[in-house]
């Protein structure tokens, strides 16, 4: 773990508009830069950075944060990888705290993974590129199916002698242990004790991490024996887990980025061919289907996936259910066919680039409506297997999580099905409706487990919303002023913030979110610290912090609303500051306590027994006194 210290002057040494600045072209406007949002397309700019405040902000797509959240969401890296990439680039020393040996280990052990899958990479290349059997049967196999050198480079392809110890010879005579290549699979220990190569006379294709790193290999035999499996793979180490890997992610993440959209085959050769046909953006999933961890790992970089098969019709029909997955992740799918048993690479290196191209651009499809008329034509003039199509198609449709999306679909499937829209709406609807219930289900089940009387009294009577508007601006009071010292006329000097929270104490959240900002800050002020507004926009969660920033940047709209309600202008708030936190507290104590009220009044509505109705009606009234009182200070507060 990276220590505290070196975080703080990684932190403090940053500056927004340099870090951003190595990325994106700024420009100077008032006392803010500005300049084009390199996280969705634009082409006027509504990306600002301001140095003061040490955070950025786009107004078109609304991603914000630091320097180091910056770096998160442009390089996709975790929290200490983007801390140690600024570190690089200002020359700060990374000092990492002292970790128990145990974890020393496991983390060395990795370290030594990924150097022993480096080394066999560079000895199967050097193989393919300098020795005799390497060039004549490795390099003239890539060179016959029609790959240029370039690319050959860029993948890093090689090739394994026939030979039973060549890797595990060189590598042991170069010092690096027998048990880390067992141990990544690079050699075998059968059960008599022998050791020998996995991979023997086969082309070896690379597997990185999408930062790079070599964490396993494919090998393709040479031979067309069909008793010889065309392809040997890695098995799951430390490092390399198959589901969580897409080949080829490293060399296209750039332009996948850049071009907003992922185009994926089956095989490493289809790569490869994309690529040399000068189309980055192409991953592979390798012969598994594709899996959620997949899935998401794309989505990191773009919500669109165009997918492109050849065009054998089982194949397809088998993976209709795994598409939806796609959809159910919130990614835009598209689909493309080859003719005639072409893959992409047979394709590109039959009819060339540019035909490639255009087949792509003209025949992409939707995915829904691929799948509309496959299921259609296979249905034929079958009604019930026409009625089974429609279901199958709208459950797609309802995994989409945009709903404007999904009406659209739902719309123009209606066209493709020949049936009203009105009924497919419906059959949408039961759906969302049954997959509601489960969900409903499943939260009541979590919630039984931890009722506390007042939170039943809330949730039964008010939808989770009502108090989102108070709670929401407690937290911005609560960022913005809360290690702001007071001395209000009749108190004692106060910090806003530990005042807020004491006078809160009694006031449960709703929004998750909003609560566990209120736990952080009600734990630091246990421990003897006074939270900042930059510990909220730097925080480690990126929940929190996302709505830090977002809060920062539109700072007085909420309470500008109130003060309009109440007729009242005011030039600055924190002119009013008083009036400001007093009115967020009591606005929000107003709510919760209104919520009582009508919870009450149901209950008296319903109770039958005279007995406990004038106990009920005892306990209304004196929630009201309390709301009175409530109600008479806020109006003194802001009226003041
Ligand atoms: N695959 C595998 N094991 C096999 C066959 C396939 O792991 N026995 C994986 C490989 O990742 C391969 C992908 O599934 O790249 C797709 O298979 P295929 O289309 O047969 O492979 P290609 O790479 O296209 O091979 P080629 O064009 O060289 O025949
Ligand atoms: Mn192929």
């Amino acid at each position: 773990m990276i220590k505290k210290e070196t975080i703080d002057k990684i932190l403090e040494t940053a500056l927004v508009e340099e870090v951003v600045g190595d990325f994106v072209h700024l420009k100077k406007r008032g006392t803010s830069l500005i300049g084009i949002c390199p996280f969705h397309n634009e082409k006027t700019p509504s990306f600002h950075v301001s140095p003061s405040k040490g955070i950025y902000k786009c107004f078109g797509c609304g991603k914000g944060g630091d320097s180091v959240r910056f770096i998160m969401d442009h390089e996709k890296y975790s929290y200490p990888e983007a801390l140690k990439f600024i570190a690089n680039k200002y020359n700060i020393e990374v000092e990492e705290t002292e970790v128990t040996p145990e974890f020393k280990e496991e983390q060395d052990k990795r370290e030594s993974l990924y150097i022993v899958s480096n080394y066999a990479a560079k000895f199967f290349s050097d193989k393919m590129w300098t020795s005799d059997e390497g060039k004549t049967i490795g390099l003239s196999y890539f060179k016959e199916r029609g790959f240029r050198e370039d690319i050959i480079k860029k993948f890093e392809l090689g090739y394994s002698p026939d030979d039973w110890s060549a890797l595990l010879d060189a590598a042991v005579a170069d010092s690096y242990q027998q048990s880390f290549l067992e141990d990544v699979g690079l050699v075998i220990k059968n059960e008599q004790g022998r050791v020998y190569d996995r991979f023997r006379g086969r082309v070896m294709f690379p597997i990185h991490n999408f930062t790079g790193r070599v964490i396993g290999f494919g090998g393709r035999t040479l031979k067309t024996d069909k008793a010889v499996p065309k392809y040997v793979n890695s098995p799951e180490s430390d490092i390399y887990h198959k589901s969580n890997v897409l080949y080829g992610l490293f060399q296209a993440k750039k332009a996948i980025r850049d071009f907003d959209n992922c185009y994926l085959v089956e095989g490493y050769a289809d790569v490869l061919s994309v690529q040399q046909a000068g189309v980055e953006n192409v991953v592979a999933s390798s012969g598994t289907s594709l899996t959620v961890e997949q899935i998401r790992l794309i989505g990191r970089f773009t919500k669109s996936v165009t997918i492109l098969y050849d065009g054998d019709a089982a194949g397809i029909k088998a993976s209709l259910r795994g598409l939806d997955m796609i959809l159910e992740e919130g990614l835009d799918v598209k689909v493309v066919l080859f003719p005639d048993g072409h893959d992409p690479d047979s394709y590109i290196q039959q009819l060339g680039a540019s035909a490639f191209k255009t087949h792509v651009e003209k025949n992409q499809k939707d995915f829904i409506f691929y799948k509309t008329e496959i299921l259609l034509h296979d249905a034929g003039n079958d009604p019930i297997k026409k009625a089974g199509v429609i279901r199958d198609v709208v459950e797609s449709i309802a995994k989409i999580p945009d709903a404007i999306k999904a009406s659209v679909f739902l719309r123009e499937c209606s066209n493709l099905l020949q049936i009203e829209e009105r009924i497919l709406i419906s059959e949408l609807n039961k759906i969302k409706r049954s997959k509601d219930r489960k969900e409903n289900q499943q939260r009541q089940n979590l919630e039984e487990t931890i009722p506390t009387e007042f939170e039943e009294i809330l949730n039964e009577s008010h939808p989770v919303q009502t108090d989102e508007y108070q709670e929401r601006d407690i937290i911005r009071v609560l960022l913005t002023y809360g290690d702001q010292l007071v001395h209000w006329e009749e108190m004692t000097d106060t910090f806003i913030g530990p005042y807020i929270i004491t006078n809160l104490s009694d006031v449960t959240f709703i929004n998750p979110l909003y609560s566990k900002v209120i736990q952080y800050y009600h734990d630091e002020l246990e421990n003897g610290y006074l939270p900042k507004e930059k510990d909220f926009i730097q925080h480690a969660d990126v929940e929190i912090a996302n709505m830090a920033v977002s809060m920062i940047s539109t700072p007085y709209q909420l309470s500008e609303n109130w003060y309009n309600m109440h007729n009242i202008t005011v030039p600055d708030e924190t002119e009013k500051l008083k009036g400001t936190v007093m009115g967020a507290i009591f606005h929000l104590k107003k709510k919760k306590i209104n919520t009582i009220i009508s919870a009450k009044q149901k209950q008296i509505q319903e109770e039958k027994d005279e007995a406990n109705v004038m106990i009920l009606m005892k306990e209304y009234l004196e929630l009201k006194e309390v709301e009175k009182y409530i109600s008479n200070y806020l109006g003194a507060v802001i009226t003041k």
